[in-house]
């Protein structure tokens, strides 16, 4: 079973070949970031004229590299939201054409959904990924971390999960880019705070954590504000002084304590909670999914406090890519999920799990 990727939600325009659910044939993933970068954020209409432009190049770079022809293919997995509806759009009806003029099934994909199954993969002919030596065992614990979601969801098997909790305001790696920003540090805040925070003390400064009524809910606006109000307070300045000044005047040993502290309590909050579903729900595997898998810190203090079995994606699949949907494609195509007809799928930015 061979299924086609298509991942178009954000910035990245990705393809991947993947067999089985497991072997990885072929990955290819552009990106648009640098062109977002001096805006600090991703802006909708680059992100999508970027996609049109590399969407065929990808595609056809993924076919080559896996040295097959589209007769060897069973079907084609896109994602059809959560996403930006322009960015979405150009993947959607790319993989509807294709679908449509090769004679192939079309999967439609959650995006989210779509991240977890970057675990499921375990073997590639390309010795650039480190992958998990086995796939995880059902029931799964996910924390999917990205920077549109932060949730915790239990898989009691394929396609019957449930959400145990959600952000109700920010999500996890949304709250990194904005600190990235307070700290005036480059776009995406994740990585380069990961940076700043290597020179920090974590303990330096205490910063809050929010309790809400469903124990498995996420909550970061707080977090945030209490960091910008501590760069204020840390620079001599009021809430009247404008943010983006603020960095300027913190010098670089400030700065770094406030990105150890802030990784520290943020990540503390996601480690607490996955704690507490390990404990509720049994589970066999714990997985973590989405950009923010990517943090060393929280890889390891998951692997220092769990006890159930822990694994994560290669650093390259946590990121958006199109492996990952193609391994979800994998699943639908193999348990006979039923495919959509070409002409009826249209996106869903707002989608949920
Ligand atoms: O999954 P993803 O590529 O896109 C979404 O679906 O949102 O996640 C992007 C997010 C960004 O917010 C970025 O800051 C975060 O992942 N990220 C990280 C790291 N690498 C990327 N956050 C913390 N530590 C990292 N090393
Ligand atoms: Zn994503």
């Amino acid at each position: 079973m061979k299924i086609l990727g298509i991942e178009t939600s954000c910035d990245e325009t990705a393809a991947a070949i993947v067999e089985d659910g497991r072997k990885l044939i072929s990955n290819v993933v552009a990106t648009s970031m640098h062109e977002h970068a001096k805006y600090g954020g991703i802006v909708p209409e680059i992100a999508a004229r970027s996609h049109i432009e590399s969407i065929i190049p990808v595609i056809e770079e993924t076919m080559t590299k896996a040295r097959l022809d589209w007769s060897q293919l069973d079907g084609i997995a896109v994602t059809y939201g959560a996403g930006l509806g322009g960015s979405l759009l150009v993947g959607v009806e790319t993989a509807k054409s294709l679908a449509i003029s090769k004679n192939l099934p079309l999967y439609p994909i959650n995006h989210v959904e779509g991240h977890v199954y970057a675990n499921f993969l375990t073997e590639s002919e390309d010795d650039q990924y480190i992958f998990p030596k086995k796939q995880p065992e059902f029931p799964i614990l996910a924390l999917i971390v990205s920077g549109g979601h932060s949730q915790l969801v239990i898989f009691k098997n394929h396609f019957d999960y449930e959400l145990l909790g959600q952000t109700s305001d920010d999500a996890i790696g949304e709250a990194f880019d904005k600190v990235g920003k307070i700290l005036a540090l480059p776009y995406p805040g994740g990585p380069n705070i990961e940076k700043a925070a290597k020179n920090g003390n974590p303990e330096k400064y205490k910063l809050p954590k929010a309790r809400l009524d469903n124990k498995y809910d996420f909550s970061f606006s707080g977090l945030k504000t209490a960091v910008l109000r501590l760069a204020q307070s840390e620079a001599g300045k009021t809430y009247t002084f404008p943010s983006f000044e603020l960095a300027g005047l913190l010098n670089e040993a400030q700065k770094a304590d406030i990105a150890a502290s802030f990784m520290h309590t943020s990540i503390e909050t996601l480690v607490d909670k996955t704690l507490m579903a390990e404990k509720e729900f049994k589970p066999k595997t714990v997985v973590i999914a989405g950009g923010v898998a990517a943090s060393p810190e929280l890889r390891r203090q998951l692997t220092n406090s769990l006890r159930t079995n822990f694994q994560y994606p290669d650093f390259k699949l946590c990121t958006d890519n199109g492996a990952m949907i193609a391994t979800l494609g994998c699943y639908k195509a193999m348990l006979k999920q039923p495919d959509i007809d070409p002409l009826k799928l249209g996106i869903e930015p707002n989608l949920s799990m």
